[in-house]
């Protein structure tokens, strides 16, 4: 008897922040392999990744050199931990990623997920405050909407609502402030997104002067928030929230789990934008997947009382810096270096916004927006009005339609209504023009049946 993939699918895996239900009746994809930035499900059919599998898959699918740097590391050394030992693999890509990172980001704590980098990097600026003599300081500010992770401590960083209350008590500490999505701003700041930006970094100085600025931590933000469907940062927003965080003390956290390693045509969207912040958080695109891998890189200053006496920070994971991971991630950045994928992306990025913003035709298309290879598409019931869908309108759109029809038509991306409903796109960093033609002419004729449908 042959093994049925669907129904042992279907009876044993439980499959992350999935309604079961949907596939009752329905066919579980099922990705059996990759080649480029192309996935093929197990009856052979091929669909372009827009989303490099989720933000992960920089160089693409299918990369022997990276499988052979994992078969490599493991025959000589698959596993040893990094409590009061280091390997080599792991030293090595410390010191290139502080190599890489800017200002003096030098000192490179390893985890295997992204989530786990954020608890850490909670853990550690509590943790840095308390040795200092700052008792006081736990609160951490982060913007609304924004996704941060799926731990206890990344969740009360996470700014989503619907999906932290099934887990509440959460631990405290976690403060809103508003995001920087310039489509959707108040209306007194929205003829200048120079203005806006000021407001929306004033509202953090708000947040920590109302919290009692003895008491924050930490201001986590993504380069480009994620959730919602990405928003930049407005001109200058950045340098003010770096100093806004220096004239209290308060660690700026850069959340670069989806924006490190070229998503932004950077290794780290903290270059693009120019500013310096005091910890960067990775996973995803570290390893373009092909083993689990995340991490932070702090700033020298934050090292510094846990270099003497008997300080040590009090947190560790079993599989963190695994070697194999960590091979993987250098023969990753081999790759990037190899085939100038960050210059792919800057010499490109200006073909996929133009390609993206020809949707803008449509009437469901709002608002085409994002940087380097990270674009988000706000879809609207009223262009002129940019009235949104209520939720019974959205839940049919894009869980009952949209989500599926772009699949069918062989584009993974994301359909998501965490905020207003959005189309969301990443593709892998080897994508050019033809790939750009290809996702929007699915998106064409898909996003024009779901106009219909309204
Ligand atoms: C900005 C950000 N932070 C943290 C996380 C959590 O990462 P992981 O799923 O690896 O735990 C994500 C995941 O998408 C993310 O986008």
């Amino acid at each position: 008897m042959t093994f049925d993939l669907q129904e042992a699918a279907k009876q044993h895996l439980w499959m992350h922040f999935t309604r079961m239900s949907a596939y009752g009746d329905a066919d579980i994809p099922v990705i059996v392999r990759g080649s480029g930035p192309y996935v093929y499900d197990d009856h052979g059919k091929r669909y372009l990744d827009g989303l490099s599998g989720l933000f992960v898959s920089m160089v693409g699918h299918g990369r022997t050199e990276l499988a052979e740097a994992a078969s490599k590391q493991a025959s000589e050394l698959a596993y040893f931990p990094l409590w009061s030992y280091a390997h080599p693999s792991a030293v090595t890509l410390a010191a290139r990623l502080a190599e890489l990172a800017p200002g003096d980001l030098n000192r490179v704590f390893f985890t295997t997920s992204g989530s786990e980098a954020v608890e850490s990097a909670w853990k550690l600026a509590k943790q840095y405050f308390k040795l200092r003599g700052e008792y006081g300081r736990y609160k951490v500010i982060s913007r609304d909407i924004a996704y941060h992770g799926t731990s206890m401590g990344a969740l009360a960083v996470t700014g989503l609502s619907a999906i932290k209350g099934d887990f509440e008590p959460l631990p405290p500490g976690g403060v809103r402030v508003p995001n920087t999505n310039f489509y959707r701003a108040p209306s007194f700041v929205s003829s200048s997104i120079q203005e806006f930006g000021i407001w929306a970094a004033d509202e953090i100085e708000r947040a920590i002067v109302r919290e009692g600025p003895e008491s924050v931590a930490a201001v986590f933000i993504e380069p480009v928030q994620n959730s919602g469907g990405c928003f930049p940062p407005p001109p200058g927003y950045f340098q003010r929230v770096r100093s806004i965080c220096d004239k209290y003390g308060v660690l700026l956290v850069s959340d670069e789990v989806i924006c490190a390693f070229g998503r932004l045509g950077y290794y780290f969207g903290a270059e693009r934008y120019g500013y310096v912040p005091d910890i960067i958080t990775f996973a995803k695109g570290a390893t373009s997947g092909y083993s689990p891998l995340g991490g932070m890189i702090v700033r020298e200053q934050l090292m510094e009382p846990f270099l003497t006496g008997t300080a040590t920070f009090l947190h560790g994971i079993t599989f963190a810096g695994h070697p194999v991971s960590a091979a993987v991630a250098l023969a990753n950045l081999d790759v990037f270096e190899r085939e100038d994928l960050l210059g792919n992306v800057r010499a490109n990025e200006a073909g996929f916004r133009a390609t993206l913003e020809k949707l803008s035709d449509l009437p469901i298309v709002g608002d085409v927006r994002g940087d380097g290879y990270f674009y988000g598409i706000e879809l609207v019931k009223d262009k002129a009005t940019r009235e949104t869908f209520d939720d019974d309108e959205s839940e049919r759109l894009l869980r009952g339609f949209l989500s599926h029809a772009l699949f069918d038509a062989g584009l993974v991306c994301r359909a998501d209504d965490r905020g207003d409903p959005v189309i969301q796109l990443a593709p892998p960093l080897i994508c050019t023009q033809e790939h750009f033609d290809e996702i929007e002419q699915i998106l064409r004729s898909v996003l024009t049946q779901a106009w219909a449908k309204v």
